[in-house]
């Protein structure tokens, strides 16, 4: 067995189409252990919640089960609406090491349930469905936080078949979506086959065999791969660039390797070069229980992986999200700069061939577009990050070919210089917030030009 010591707290990301309960599942893990007495055992980071193993265990309620895991916890990341999790990128694969995809059992499949099962299928990253609102179900008796065997056996059978209805339509998308899937119960071999937990974020039922999943997951599939050294030198992914009050252009990162301190010069991913800057402050949010202060963030030393900080320091304001940041020292310094240039280009493109414009807001995202629309073999002219601007609006009108004078718009906005004048030309603007609809339409206007 690997020492525990070496191992990182996996990272879960909680994914799904909006409102079908994502932050209310992880308010419930979070909740349930404060009601317990354990709120001082949960961390509450920037962008992320840390639930220790033992909180869990408990939870499971069977003290046996400490020795069967040896993950130290998980870190929760709730993608909140239409902030993609493609953000939550890293080099070559995904931030996530486990995902959740949250699915309202009454309502199906929905664009961001497929979304999210596309960019999963293609870092394959481990996940569990979550067959969520199962106390909207007609009749469903509620009983809180049981285990699902325990409630569901408690329910009339009219209630229980009503269920497994249900149940057997989202494991018949998973299946369409190429998943084999079935209840998690059922499941024999979870790296054949995939596990859905019915359950009430609203009541508690079910949260206990979601987690004992999750930690089944990360055992089987992560021993491998957590090793981190504490002492090595921070990596992560920029979440999100944010102002704040008094500290300017601030980053909130998810650290998922080695340490960070106060101090430490690291380099981030810009449209331009890579930004070299040095940390001076290390934020976490304070605690309830620290709400006289008048921040909300109070400063720390240092953060080990798996964490996720807010950092401020001078110069951030051109950091791209869903860029890496890296610490670096004298001797790696130029070496890291290069690096995180070039993974910067590989995502973006600009080729000045004939092909589409795509902007988006994120360099996940860009990835994840760029990804789509090559598979579909769609020439891309130019590819990058940020809102669709005047000059861009310009450079697709001089594009003669209708099917590439075509602007792709991702979670971005049209500057209204750049509308005014889109409006009189003849570019064809797509915008979504859902990847694979903007391949779809622009496939769809593609076939239309050719008839
Ligand atoms: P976005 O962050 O906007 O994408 O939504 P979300 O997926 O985080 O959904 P959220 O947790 O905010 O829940 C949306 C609504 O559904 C809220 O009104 C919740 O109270 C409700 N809800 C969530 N889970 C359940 C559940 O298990 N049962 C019932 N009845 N309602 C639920
Ligand atoms: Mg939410």
């Amino acid at each position: 067995m690997a020492d525990k010591k070496n191992l990182r707290t996996p990272i879960v990301c909680v994914m799904g189409h909006v409102d079908h309960g994502k932050t209310t599942l992880l308010d419930k893990i979070r909740g349930t252990a404060i009601v317990s007495g354990e709120a001082g055992a949960i961390t509450q980071h920037i962008g992320a919640t840390e639930v220790p193993i033992d909180v869990i265990i408990n939870k499971l309620g069977d003290p046996r089960l400490r020795d069967r895991f040896i993950v130290p916890g998980l870190l929760f990341i709730d993608t909140p609406g239409h902030h993609a999790f493609t953000t939550l990128r890293s080099r070559g694969g995904a931030l996530a090491d486990l995902a959740i995809v949250v699915v309202d059992i009454n309502e199906g499949f929905k664009p961001q349930t497929y979304e999210s099962l596309q960019i999963l299928k293609r870092f394959k990253t481990p996940f569990v469905v979550v067959a969520n609102k199962i106390d909207r179900i007609g009749g469903w008796v509620s009983q809180k936080d049981l285990p699902f065997a325990v409630t569901f056996k408690k329910q009339s059978e009219d209630v229980q078949a009503r269920l497994e209805t249900k149940l057997y339509e989202v494991i018949g998308e998973l299946y369409n979506q190429g998943f084999a899937a079935e209840r998690y119960d059922r499941v024999t071999n979870f790296q054949k086959t995939l596990g859905v937990v019915p359950v009430s974020a609203m009541t508690g039922e079910g949260i206990p065999d979601v987690l004992m999943v999750l930690l089944g997951l990360a055992q089987k599939f992560l021993e491998a791969n957590l090793h981190y050294s504490a002492k090595g030198p921070g990596v992560g992914t920029v979440l999100e660039v944010k102002e704040e009050k008094g500290l300017g252009a601030t980053l909130d990162v998810i650290l998922y390797d080695g340490t960070l301190k106060k101090g430490d010069t690291v380099v981030i991913g810009s449209l331009g070069k890579p930004i070299q800057t040095k940390v001076r402050a290390l934020l976490k949010p304070r605690e309830l229980s620290e709400m006289r202060y008048e921040s909300k963030f109070k400063q720390v030393n240092k953060v080990t992986a798996a964490v996720g900080v807010k950092i401020s320091a001078p110069g951030l304001e051109g950091a791209l999200a869903g860029s890496p940041i890296r610490v670096a020292n004298e001797d790696t310094l130029d070496e890291i700069v290069d690096q995180i240039k070039s993974e910067i280009d590989e995502v973006r493109i600009d080729t000045g061939a004939v092909g589409i414009m795509i902007k988006a807001d994120t360099l996940g995202s860009l990835e994840a577009l760029v990804h789509e629309f090559q598979k579909d073999e769609i020439s891309i002219r130019k590819a990058e990050v940020g809102d669709i601007s005047h000059r861009d609006a310009i450079e697709a009108s001089t594009v003669e070919d209708p099917l590439y004078s075509v602007i792709i718009g991702f979670n971005v906005k049209v500057h209204p210089d750049a509308r005014d004048f889109l409006q009189e030309s003849t570019v064809k603007v797509f915008t979504s917030d859902v990847i694979y609809r903007l391949v779809e339409d622009y496939q769809k206007y593609v076939k239309e030009q050719q008839e």
